[in-house]
């Protein structure tokens, strides 16, 4: 029997642009919402996907997701070729970071969006290399 096709949204993330941080998540909570995703579903993808495209913003200048919505799974793949993360385990703990000050005062840089994208995936890979870049991929069953 035939599958149905898979859906594939792309989103660029901006380098830096603090006034635009947080659009790609709202873009894809819109459209998972016209899908009809469940409530839940949909609050759980738009934290993952909303700490990662922070993340992009905040620490590697931005980056390229891609959303595939199959129909057991959603799986978001941020990929950026920032400068990497030399400690992963330090960097998944709940309160560590390195976001600057000024960045700390754009109200980010709390330390919580690894955990929480840990928490709210069921599964989340980190492949990071130190100077080349770093993606994330996150699925969230459905
Ligand atoms: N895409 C990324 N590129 C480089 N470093 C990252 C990236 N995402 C996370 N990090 C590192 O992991 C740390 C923890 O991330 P996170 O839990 O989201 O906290 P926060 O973003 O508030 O600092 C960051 O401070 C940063 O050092
Ligand atoms: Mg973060």
């Amino acid at each position: 029997m035939a599958e149905k096709d898979s859906i594939v949204l792309t989103f660029d993330v901006d380098s830096d642009d603090f006034t635009r941080a947080g659009e790609a998540s709202s873009r894809l909570k819109r459209t998972l919402k016209q899908m009809g995703l469940p409530p839940d579903i949909i609050r759980r993808i738009s934290i993952v996907m909303y700490e990662g495209e922070i993340n992009m913003v905040i620490h590697a200048h931005g980056g390229k997701i891609t959303v595939t919505v199959d129909d057991d799974a959603v799986t978001m793949v941020l990929a950026d070729v920032g400068p990497g993360i030399p400690d992963v385990e330090k960097a998944m703990q709940a309160g560590w970071s390195t976001a600057s000050e000024a960045v700390r005062q754009q109200g980010f840089g709390a330390g919580m969006g690894l955990p929480n994208m840990k928490k709210n995936a069921d599964t989340l890979e980190i492949d990071t290399v130190v100077g080349v870049g770093t993606t994330v991929t996150a699925v969230v069953r459905l």
